[in-house]
Formats: structure tokens, C-alpha cells, sequence
């Protein structure tokens, strides 16, 4: 099922809470709305689903406008970080409640069951009352119910921020795995970057209820929009500091600080420059040295298992890198930071947009 909102907006009595959020989903896409708490994320999954109306613009599904559809016409199937199972009924009862509304044969009901929690790893359980069972496996009897009425449109609102962190990533993998089986278009909800990065054909970034960018995975990490996707996602975060940009024998160079100027690449130079400028530059694209670059203080070293996080300041602004263990920088020392001018990024500082990928 293809899905389309076309300028979508919400507002609840007087307050906006959605500003013309307008998308495109594939039959069989895996997209992920991303932002941080209170950025309209749920609320947008819930128009689509119906539970919400919005206040203008257009719900497609395929070509068909859906707004005036409630949720059980919409041949969706939810899955919510609250599981909201029926935790007096067993595994089978849940599952299958869907199927008993719609009236359907115990047979039909038994092999919709099997099929389902087999697929869910579940298939063991199905006498066991929900309420005996872990958190782990109440999400896939969760996810089972959503599954078992063959939805064409699946919606998950943050599943999995109540599971410790181990399963977490197990259950990421899974319900991945899953969805690329069945093919069947999805929309998942999430604040976790690195969830939405793991598993999303495309994101949506948004902030404050506008979508700042959709785009593949890697089209947001490497091509940010605007200043809010750069350093949403990526972690440790995206250095910003302010820079000049200025013209000189025809070439483009970009000054941090007095006496200290770089050239910047033909690939990373802009067609216009605005007035004030930001640049943005991942801390993986960084190096810390000793003989040339900004200069700039070691502040902590924050050992993770692969790298080092070096934190480093200079004149209360604050820088971090990497760096792989073995390495010989110290806490309290001064270095110099050298930054790979392939990869960084440049914003107007005003609307905070980029200026090289607009
Ligand atoms: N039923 C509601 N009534 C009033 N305001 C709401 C309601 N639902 C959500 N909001 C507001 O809309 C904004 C977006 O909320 P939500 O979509 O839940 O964010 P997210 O899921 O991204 O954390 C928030 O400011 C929230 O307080
Ligand atoms: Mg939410």
C-alpha cells in the first residue's frame, strides 16, 4: 500500500502542533518519522491511522483519500510502546481477537494463530496467559496481533522503549527482518537515531511539527538539510562553530579564528554565500595532533570499548573527536585539531539551512 499526506496540519484548539507535513511512502517501504519528544511524531502516525483527524490536507491511501475512514476501515495494524494486550486472556485469545470480531472459523482462527506465532517465535505459547509472559515476548504477541489480520499498512509508535537494551537491538533486528519478509509498508515512530538509522529505508527528521528532511539513511547523515538534521543525528554530535568564508586568487577559504585559514574543497564549496555562516564537521572527521591546526585544550577523554571521545575546548567552546585507544593525548594538554575538509558541512547561520545541499 502506497501512503500520501499532502499538507497535512494539526492544531489543538488554538495551538499548531503539525505544519504542512507532506510525504510519500512506497508499497513496501520502511520509513521512520524521527524527532525528539513533543515534536508531533505520534500525533502524525495517529492521523494516518485515523484516531486523530487532521485539520486540513489529504490522507491517500494508494489513490483513495482516507480522511473520513475510521481506524477499522483503514485495513491497518498498530503497534504501541503500551503493548494494551488483554493480560487475563492467553496468547491465543489475543492474538486472534481480531479475527473472532470479524467472525471467522475456529479453523481459520487456529491456522492464522499457528502461521503467526510461529513467524513471532511465539508458537510455544499460545495457552499461556499474556500476563505471565516477559516484556519481550508480550511485544511479539503485540506485533502478532498487529500481523495476523494481513494489514496493509503496519504503524509502530516506539515498540520497543520498554525492553532493556539487548533485546532491544534484537527485537530492531527482527521486526526488520520481518517486514522485509512480508513486505508490507510500514511507519515507525522513534526519538532513538540510531534505531530509526538501523532500520528505515527513509527517515523523516522533524522538529517542532515541520519535517526538516526525508531521505535514505545515509543522504541524512552525509547531506543534512538543515542545522537540526546534522546534529540530530550522528553520535557524538556534529561540531558547530562560526566561520568566514571568503574568496581569495579564486579559491574558497574558510577562516576559524585570526592568522588561521583552510581551503575549502571544490566539492564542498558553495554557490552562494550568506551573510553568517556555520560549520559543521563530525567528530569522526576530526584529528587531534600536535603540530598544525585550531588550537585547542584537552578537556576529558571518555573511554566507549571502540574509540576514545576526546572533549576539547578552546575559549569555552567546546569540541569533540575521536580517537582509537593507544593513542597519546592526554587530559589538561594542548593540541591542535585538524579537520578533513572533505566532510564538512556549511549552514546559513540564519535559516539554518545548508548551503550546500539545498
Ligand atoms: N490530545 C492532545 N491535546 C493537546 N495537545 C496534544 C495532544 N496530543 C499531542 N499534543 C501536543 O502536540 C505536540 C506533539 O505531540 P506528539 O505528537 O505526541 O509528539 P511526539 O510523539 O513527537 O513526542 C506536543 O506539544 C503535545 O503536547
Ligand atoms: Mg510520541
Amino acid at each position: 500500500m502506497r501512503v500520501n499526506l499532502e499538507k497535512i496540519t494539526k492544531s489543538f484548539k488554538k495551538v499548531e502542533v503539525l505544519e504542512e507535513i507532506n510525504l510519500d511512502i512506497k508499497d513496501g517501504e520502511f520509513v521512520a518519522f524521527l524527532g525528539p519528544s513533543g515534536c508531533g511524531k505520534t500525533t502524525t502516525l495517529l492521523i494516518i491511522a485515523g484516531i486523530y483527524k487532521a485539520t486540513s490536507g489529504l490522507i491517500k491511501f494508494d489513490d483513495t483519500v482516507v480522511n473520513k475512514l475510521v481506524p477499522k476501515d483503514r485495513n491497518i495494524g498498530m503497534v504501541f510502546q503500551s503493548y494494551a494486550l488483554y493480560s487475563h486472556m492467553n496468547v491465543y485469545q489475543n492474538l486472534t481477537f481480531a479475527l473472532m470480531l470479524q467472525k471467522k472459523s475456529k479453523a481459520e482462527m487456529d491456522k492464522a494463530a499457528k502461521i503467526t506465532s510461529e513467524m513471532m517465535g511465539i508458537g510455544h505459547l499460545l495457552d499461556r496467559k499474556v500476563g505471565m509472559l516477559s516484556g519481550g515476548q508480550q511485544q511479539r504477541v503485540a506485533l502478532g496481533r498487529a500481523l495476523i489480520k494481513k494489514p496493509g499498512l503496519l504503524l509502530f509508535d516506539e515498540p520497543l522503549s520498554n525492553l532493556d537494551a539487548r533485546l532491544r537491538i534484537h527485537m530492531r533486528s527482527e521486526i526488520k527482518k520481518i517486514q522485509h519478509d512480508l513486505g508490507t509498508t510500514s511507519i515507525y515512530v522513534t526519538h532513538d537515531q540510531i534505531e530509526a538509522m538501523s532500520m528505515a529505508d527513509r527517515i523523516a527528521v522533524m522538529n517542532e511539527g515541520v519535517m526538516e528532511a526525508y531521505d535514505t539513511p545515509s543522504n541524512i547523515h552525509d547531506k543534512p538539510k538543515t542545522l537540526f538534521v546534522a546534529t540530530f543525528v550522528g553520535n557524538p554530535p556534529m561540531n558547530v562553530m562560526d566561520v568566514t568564508l571568503q574568496k581569495e586568487n579564486g579559491k574558497m577559504f574558510m577562516k576559524l579564528a585570526e592568522g588561521l585559514s583552510i581551503e575549502v574543497p571544490p566539492s564542498r564549496t558553495p554557490r552562494v554565500i550568506p551573510e553568517r555562516v556555520k560549520m559543521g564537521i563530525r567528530p569522526q572527521d576530526l584529528e587531534i595532533g600536535k603540530k598544525q591546526g585550531l588550537p585547542f585544550k584537552v578537556y576529558t577523554i571518555e573511554p566507549t570499548g571502540r574509540d576514545d571521545v576526546i572533549i576539547c575546548e578552546n575559549n569555552g567552546s567546546m569540541f569533540t573527536s575521536l580517537a582509537t585507544p593507544g593513542h597519546d593525548i592526554k587530559e589538561g594538554e594542548n593540541v591542535k585539531v585538524s579537520f578533513n575538509m572533505d566532510k564538512v558541512q556549511f549552514f546559513d547561520a540564519d535559516s539554518k539551512k545548508s548551503i550546500l545541499w539545498n
